[in-house]
């Protein structure tokens, strides 16, 4: 099996405020975070597939059909936008990087499957600051812990 990691860039603003909670827990629970207008990260995300080789092209997935599905998916959907106030996929969804890692990975496994192609989205990692990143993979061998995985 080959796996093949492609990395994109996109920026993005969010605040991290979750509207169960009162004002002070929120400033309690996610600091700085919390203010008002929000802040802006430059992500890095990195999409990794695995699959075979395909034994005529050579190769494990045509790079520009998953060019397109990433631009599609995920870059016009979230690269300068305000991913609490412009992005549905975080209506009533603390847009943490957690959550948006989550959301890319959901977001490009059924297109990626739909192509054709043998190749399988693996895992996706998303950088938010040079200090810090997520990673998330559908890929679990055990189908009680992928459930739990996805228990949120
Ligand atoms: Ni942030």
């Amino acid at each position: 099996m080959v796996f093949l990691t492609r990395r994109y860039r996109f920026s993005a603003a969010h605040r991290l405020h979750n509207e169960a909670l009162s004002p002070e827990e929120n400033a309690r629970l996610y600091g700085k975070c919390n203010n008002p207008y929000g802040h802006g990260h430059n992500y890095t995300v990195e999409v990794t597939v695995r699959g075979p080789i395909d034994a005529a092209t050579g190769m494990l997935i045509d790079l520009g059909l998953l060019d397109g599905i990433v631009e599609r998916e995920v870059l016009e959907r979230f690269d300068h936008t305000h991913l609490n106030l412009d992005v549905a996929n975080f209506k009533g969804k603390v847009p943490t990087t957690e959550n948006l890692c989550l959301e890319i990975f959901n977001l490009l496994r059924d297109k990626l499957d739909a192509i054709g192609q043998p190749a399988r989205l693996d895992k996706v990692r998303l950088e938010e600051t040079n200090s810090n990143f997520f990673e998330y993979t559908g890929y679990y061998p055990d189908p009680a812990e992928r459930a739990a995985s996805e228990k949120r």
